[in-house]
């Protein structure tokens, strides 16, 4: 067997060629090395810190999942992943890019929000005596994560009261929260999110690599795609170095108004990793202060689209409307499945263009004429090609995007792991929901309410 592909970055549209007349040149990138050796500095240093566990993981051992996933697999079908945000969207992406090509035959669904139809969407398509589920949150205490967990729970006790216990996992802090507890009482199995990884990077831990041995993904090559990527990204020159690069290339951009990164999968089984994408960048790049403690509002807007899909829908407003988007297309080379348009009409022109090509081929060249209208109208764009969709590749993608995000947080000089903003979301609703010691913040909450019925404008 041939040695496995890497998955590769086009980013010639990123630099300044003859139809990007405004795109940022060779020159800009080498004059701001300077960014780069300071971020170096901090990645070593926050290193030392043991704040950067992402990095640590391609090493990891994973025989605690692979073991126990040897001795439930045949009694299980489902598996539900109760989780939301980190705890989430990469169990989801995962999913999603391998499950067709790896002809994978158990299913994943994640629970991820608290809207009663799409609980019950899941709780009917499951049968609950085939199904785990598995509760993930790093917290132990998020209101969506706990809610469904307690309804998921109320439902299994009745209905297996015998296997319950069996069918319950419990992903969370080795030490502390309410969930740490109960697996202690109640002897759940359980998985731990580690300390030194924060939510968003936390896809490549048991949070992420749990369900995807369940379902049949071969983890260990997910890792060794990771540490693939980890090697290129370790290279001092930033011309080799993929993260390094394309971290520079959005934060240059960003200096230049173009506020908006575009992820735009041209083939569906990635578009599940856009929305990956989009915490990632989100929650860690927009920030409101910087390490110096000054107010700087900064980030970039992560949007997601899809290839062909929303040519129909987007590209309109992306090639002449306001220029403030840098596009990442994900393309895959060889799609191992494939249909064959039939030539069903071979004297009619509107058509018979078409016959005898494969639908992959009509994709790729929607795509190229995609870039080519995005390039003439001197919009920016790259292109993140997969040569297959297999585990390596995807480990490789994951751990590029994580490090990218990392050093991109790092040259706009702010923190890219934490996320305030997230937590005040969460105070709110533990205030409205009268949770116990939060009740300064719901006085405020009934104030807002007030205040708002006083201004009321609804129509
Ligand atoms: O990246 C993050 O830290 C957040 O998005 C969390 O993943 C999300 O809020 C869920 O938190 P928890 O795992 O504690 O339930």
């Amino acid at each position: 067997m041939g040695e496995k592909m890497s998955i590769k970055f086009d980013y010639t549209n990123s630099l300044k060629t003859s139809l990007i007349k405004n795109g940022i040149t060779v020159a800009e990138i080498e004059n701001n090395s300077h960014l780069c050796l300071k971020a170096f500095n901090r990645f070593k240093k926050e290193r030392g810190m043991d704040i950067l566990g992402f990095y640590d993981l391609p090493d990891q051992n994973v025989d605690h999942i692979t073991d126990y996933i040897d001795t439930v697999k045949n009694n299980y079908d489902y598996m539900v992943v109760l989780g939301i945000g980190g705890s989430a969207l990469g169990n989801k992406a995962i999913y999603s890019a391998l499950k067709s090509t790896k002809q994978l035959n158990k299913k994943l669904f994640i629970m991820d929000n608290v809207d009663p139809l799409m609980v019950h969407d899941i709780l009917t398509e499951i049968d609950i005596k085939r199904t785990l589920f598995n509760v993930i949150t790093k917290s132990g205490t998020t209101a969506e994560t706990m809610s469904t967990f307690m309804i998921v729970m109320e439902m299994i006790k009745k209905a297996c009261p015998d296997t319950y216990k069996k069918q319950i996992i419990v992903t969370t802090d080795k030490e502390k929260g309410f969930l740490r507890q109960l697996i202690k009482e109640e002897g759940y199995k359980d998985y731990i999110v580690p300390d030194n990884v924060g939510g968003r990077f936390s896809v490549l831990t048991d949070v992420g690599l749990l369900s995807s041995a369940f379902v049949g993904i071969d983890i260990k090559n997910l890792l060794s795609g990771a540490k693939n990527m980890r090697d290129r990204c370790d290279n001092d020159c930033i011309w080799k170095n993929p993260a390094y690069l394309n971290a520079m290339i959005h934060y240059l951009y960003m200096k230049k108004g173009k506020n908006i990164s575009v992820m735009m999968p041209y083939v569906n089984s990635l578009y599940d990793f856009a929305d990956w994408y989009r915490q990632l960048w989100a929650e860690s790049l927009g920030k409101r202060f910087n390490t110096s403690k000054q107010i700087v509002e900064t980030g970039q807007t992560p949007v997601k689209a899809l290839g062909t899909t929303d040519q129909h829908s987007q590209i309109q407003l992306y090639v002449e409307g306001p220029n403030d988007k840098i596009i990442t297309f994900l393309t895959l080379e060889n799609f191992k499945i494939d249909y064959m348009i039939p030539n069903l009409y071979p004297e009619r022109n509107e058509v018979n263009y078409l016959g005898d090509c494969m639908l992959s081929e009509l994709l790729l060249a929607e795509r190229l004429g995609t870039e080519i209208a995005l390039s003439k109208a001197d919009r920016p764009n790259c292109n993140i090609i997969f040569p297959e969709l297999n585990e390596e590749n995807v480990g490789e993608f994951i751990y590029l995007y994580e490090m990218q995000t990392l050093i991109a947080g790092y040259f706009l000089d702010i923190d890219p792991l934490d996320q305030p903003g997230v937590e005040a979301g969460k105070i709110a609703t533990y205030a409205k929901m009268g949770k116990k010691g939060f009740e300064d913040e719901a006085a405020l909450i009934q104030d807002y309410i007030n205040d708002k019925k006083k201004q009321g404008r609804t129509i």
